[in-house]
């Protein structure tokens, strides 16, 4: 018989992609999923439309309810491993509703690991944690125009951000804290409780399932208004502010090896590392490229606590998963987005 994955969040960005490679490699899925991301970003950002394109498959069962529901107890006790990927998403947003941003990222997290605790302990947890766990303190380095993005002084940053940068005594926004908060708890109960549950700290994940909206997701956000002739509005940094990108399935691939060779209690920072990155100008080219369209833009007002540079040093969960490499490049990345926003929007 096969073994059942419980994902959370099955209607996201991730979550689909998880879904999906799940099946394709034998596992049957349980998906959960409220479509909260339609409530918080609007019609734009709703997910519901990608569970009608992307889950439609009998090997997976997806069902609309929250994370918080009581009933989530009997679905955790049933399954073999769970991936958690369900969450209030956006750093900026989380400024406006802060509490509703605890009470899903948080206390749903929570809740998930009580049940696994108290129903099913020995089955692997993947949280789907970020950077944003680590606010400002990426900002507290020096940096300096080198072409079109910035780079660090220090030079033995090169290869990015490792897991020992500090995580307290700085600003994160709610999102930043919420999410360290979740990531803190995931590792409690792996040590004091032996659960084999790990955080992946993610930076810019994206692929041509993620919805374009100001607010989450960049990438699909600016192949949009490259499409539609709209104006962007770059939030500080002059867009010398550089990013790693990641496709969600590499994620996802990474999350199937964690189930199959779990490494309780441990936190892997993981994006598209140095070859994957990117600064904002620096897309405006490849996003012309791809679309043929240039992009428009003007400034705005840098925002709380956002990166002025970060790529993550893949450098440990390497060596933990040797077997795993991302494999989509970043114009793979952005040619798929700009595809799939085309025939979105041709059939709008
Ligand atoms: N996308 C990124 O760039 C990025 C970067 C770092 C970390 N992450 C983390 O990865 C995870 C997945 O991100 P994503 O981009 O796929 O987000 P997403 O918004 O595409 O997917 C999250 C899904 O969770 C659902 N959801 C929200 N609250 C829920 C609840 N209470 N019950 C059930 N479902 C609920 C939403 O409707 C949505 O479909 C999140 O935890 C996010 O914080 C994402």
């Amino acid at each position: 018989m096969s073994e059942v994955i419980l994902v959370t969040g099955g209607a996201g960005l991730v979550g689909s992609e998880c879904c999906r490679l799940l099946v394709e490699n034998g596992y049957e899925v349980i998906s959960v999923d409220n479509y909260a991301r339609g409530d918080i970003f609007g019609a734009a950002g709703d997910t519901e439309r990608t569970a009608e394109t992307r889950l439609l498959d009998e090997n997976i069962d997806h069902r609309v309810m929250d994370i918080r529901d009581d009933e989530m107890e009997d679905i955790v006790a049933s399954v073999d491993g769970v991936i958690h990927t369900a969450a209030q998403p956006s750093h900026p947003k989380s400024i406006e509703m802060p509490v509703e941003d605890f009470d899903i990222n948080v206390r749903g997290t929570l809740d998930l690991l009580e049940a696994v605790r108290t129903h099913n302990d020995d089955i692997p947890f993947v949280f789907t944690s970020t950077n944003k766990v680590y606010g400002e303190v990426p900002n507290f380095f020096s940096y300096e125009k080198v072409g079109e993005r910035f780079e660090p002084v220090d030079e033995t940053l090169f290869e990015g951000f490792d897991e020992s940068l500090r995580i307290d005594q700085n600003m994160h926004t709610p999102f930043g804290v919420s999410k360290a908060s979740a990531d803190l708890y995931v590792q409690e109960y792996a040590r004091m409780y032996d659960l084999d549950a790990a955080c992946f700290r993610m930076g810019c994940i994206t692929g041509g399932a993620a919805r374009a909206v100001e607010l989450h997701n960049w990438e699909p956000y600016f192949v949009k208004l490259a499409l539609t002739g709209e104006e962007l509005t770059i939030y500080g940094y002059e867009g010398y502010q550089v990013r790693d990108v990641i496709h969600a399935r590499d994620l996802a691939d990474l999350f199937l090896r964690y189930l199959e060779n779990p490494r309780p209690g441990e936190v892997y920072n993981v994006g598209g590392g140095r070859e994957n990155s990117i600064s904002l100008r620096e897309s405006f080219d490849l996003i012309e490229d791809v679309t043929g369209n240039s992009l428009s833009y003007t400034y705005g007002d840098q925002r709380k606590a956002d990166h002025q540079w970060w790529i993550s040093d893949l450098s440990k969960v390497r060596s933990h998963y040797p077997g795993w490499e991302r494999s989509y490049d970043l114009r793979e990345i952005f040619e798929e987005i700009a595809d799939a926003l085309r025939n979105e929007l041709d059939t709008a």
